[in-house]
């Protein structure tokens, strides 16, 4: 009785070690130190993904937004010393807010990256400045064709049929 007691008491109580060191180190052994806009709890497997995921979509390295400490001779990724950075956090609120409010959109586990929507790519298509421009305007002559206001002058009037 006794021994079963004592078995009982040591495996509650390595239960309760092994519930406390399994939450307590998921957030604390990626040491991510500097998340404003990802959630903490992310692994760096899917932190990866999101990172791989931008770099793509503005067609750059992690050195666009990332500085390197010279000192420790790598990547400080946690600093916001580039402006890029900021920005980046800025882009990805301004996306979230976007898909919630004008697509259903639906989001992964993680609530990071939007499966539906709009993503980065969406606007960047591989450049880290997207161009902002008008479209080219092909339209055929009528009403609302060329001569419509904000239109390119009207081309030179074709030779008539049969000369
Ligand atoms: C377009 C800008 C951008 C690019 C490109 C980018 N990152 Fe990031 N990265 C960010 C932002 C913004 C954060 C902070 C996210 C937050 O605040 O939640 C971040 C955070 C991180 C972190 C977590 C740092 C910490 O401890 O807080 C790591 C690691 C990281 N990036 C690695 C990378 C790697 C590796 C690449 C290249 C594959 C990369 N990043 C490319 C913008 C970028
Ligand atoms: C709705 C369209 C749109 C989406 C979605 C979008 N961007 Fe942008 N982004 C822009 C435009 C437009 C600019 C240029 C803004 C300007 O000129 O002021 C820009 C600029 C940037 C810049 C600054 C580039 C520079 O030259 O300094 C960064 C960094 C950036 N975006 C990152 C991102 C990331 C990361 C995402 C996804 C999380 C994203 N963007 C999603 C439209 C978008």
């Amino acid at each position: 009785m006794l021994i079963n007691r004592k078995i009982l008491a040591t495996l509650a109580l390595s239960s309760v070690v092994t519930i406390v060191a399994l939450t307590s180190m998921a957030p604390e052994k990626e040491g991510f130190k500097n998340l404003k806009v990802l959630p903490k709890n992310i692994t760096p497997k899917q932190l990866d993904n999101v990172m791989d995921n931008w770099a793509h979509s503005l067609g750059v390295h992690c050195s666009f937004c990332h500085v390197r400490d010279e000192a420790a001779k790598k990547m400080d990724f946690a600093s916001d010393a580039k402006p890029e950075k900021e920005m980046a956090r800025h882009m990805f609120k301004m996306m979230n807010k976007i898909n919630q409010k004008y697509f259903e959109a639906k989001k992964d586990s993680l609530e990071m990256m939007a499966t539906s929507g709009i993503n980065c790519y969406s606007c960047h298509r591989g450049e880290s400045h997207p161009e902002v421009k008008l479209p080219e305007m092909k339209r055929g002559p009528g009403p609302g064709g060329p001569g419509g206001a904000g239109s390119p002058p009207p081309p030179p009037p074709a030779a008539p049929p049969g000369n």
